[in-house]
């Protein structure tokens, strides 16, 4: 079970999923999470199988492109009266309850059917820790990761495509701070190019998960994994070579004028987990900033983009 509710006997959940077919923020999606959590749900999901903890880095979509969370509640007892208790606080938060029946062995299975190795350019991977490496793998290119409930597996557009631009970098001796570490799959990515990595991460669970994952690499010696956000961490050393966050615009927007202020002469800033319709106000705001855009990537809505120190 990825968020730890001791399994019933019978093995058998109810899957409660919200749906916002009209649409809904952050804050709405937030409020239905901690109705279920309230409930007793120890996670709630993202659209593929993966727990996702609030505040949410995402909006997650589902197959028709609305809005959903969804928990998992063991058909016992107490499932009569939470189903009531939830059904009443998600219809007050306006969503579209669905609810269906789950058993425990499929749903294991369906999560790590969706999570297979990850070729990745430069001849890197991402294998989760249960694989065998691919044949084709240099060991020494390989990110062995357990994702467990910590965002980062590699496979999300906004992990993706700072994985592709991280692994570009050259970076032997240079001071990188991993803000919003999660799994620790982009600190790992860092390190294997040779960087000493700070990986900082608020969220205790998504802690545990990500220093595990660095005890299962080598590469993970050269980082160092915090508690904490930016404002806690940031004057760890005296300026950061580069800083890579893909946490949402919430958090990133109003840290945008303080991150060159601790960053190297030519320093660089790669963000992600910014939703396109927010490019205007990023360009703007960075700009403000003394940031000065050196690459950008969009995969659907979804972009990342590096920045320089002028
Ligand atoms: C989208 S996940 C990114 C995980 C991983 N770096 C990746 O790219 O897949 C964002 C992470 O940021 C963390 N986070 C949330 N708020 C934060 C904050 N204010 N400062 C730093 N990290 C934060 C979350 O707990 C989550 O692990």
């Amino acid at each position: 079970m990825p968020w730890g509710a001791s399994p019933p006997g019978r093995g058998i959940y109810r899957a409660v999923t919200a749906h916002w077919p009209g649409g809904a923020d952050g804050a709405v999606l937030e409020a239905a999470a901690d109705c279920f959590r309230d409930a007793g749900a120890g996670g709630v999901e993202w659209e593929d199988g993966r727990p996702a903890a609030a505040p949410f880095t995402d909006i997650p979509l589902d197959r028709a492109g609305t809005p959903f969370v969804r928990a998992y509640f063991p058909d016992d007892a107490a499932w009569p009266r939470i189903r009531e208790q939830v059904r009443a606080r998600l219809a007050a938060l306006g969503a579209t309850v669905r609810i269906t029946t789950v058993r425990e062995e499929d749903w294991a299975a369906a999560w790590k059917r969706y999570y297979r190795p990850l070729p990745l350019p430069g001849g890197y991977w991402v294998v989760p820790a249960w694989e065998d490496l691919p044949a084709e793998a240099a060991p020494e290119r390989v990110i062995r990761l357990d994702p467990g409930m910590a965002f980062g597996t590699g496979t999300h557009p906004t992990t993706r495509m700072c994985l592709e631009r991280l692994l570009e970098k050259e970076l032997a001796g240079r001071q990188v701070m991993d803000l919003g570490a999660g799994s620790g799959v982009l600190a790992l990515a860092a390190a294997l190019r040779g960087a000493r990595v700070l990986a900082v991460e608020p969220d205790p669970v998504a802690l545990a998960v990500l220093e595990a994952n660095l005890a299962r690499n080598p590469a993970g010696r050269a980082v160092t994994a915090a508690a904490g956000t930016w404002a806690g961490q940031r004057d760890r050393v005296p300026q950061w070579d580069g800083v890579v966050a893909n946490i949402i615009w919430e958090v990133l927007a109003p840290l945008l004028e303080d991150f060159p202020t601790r960053l190297a002469p030519g320093g660089w800033l790669l963000l992600s987990g910014i939703l396109a319709t927010r490019e205007a106000e990023l360009a703007e705001r960075a700009q403000a900033a003394g940031l000065q855009p050196v690459f950008r990537r969009q995969e659907g809505d979804w972009l990342a983009v590096e920045f320089r120190r002028r």
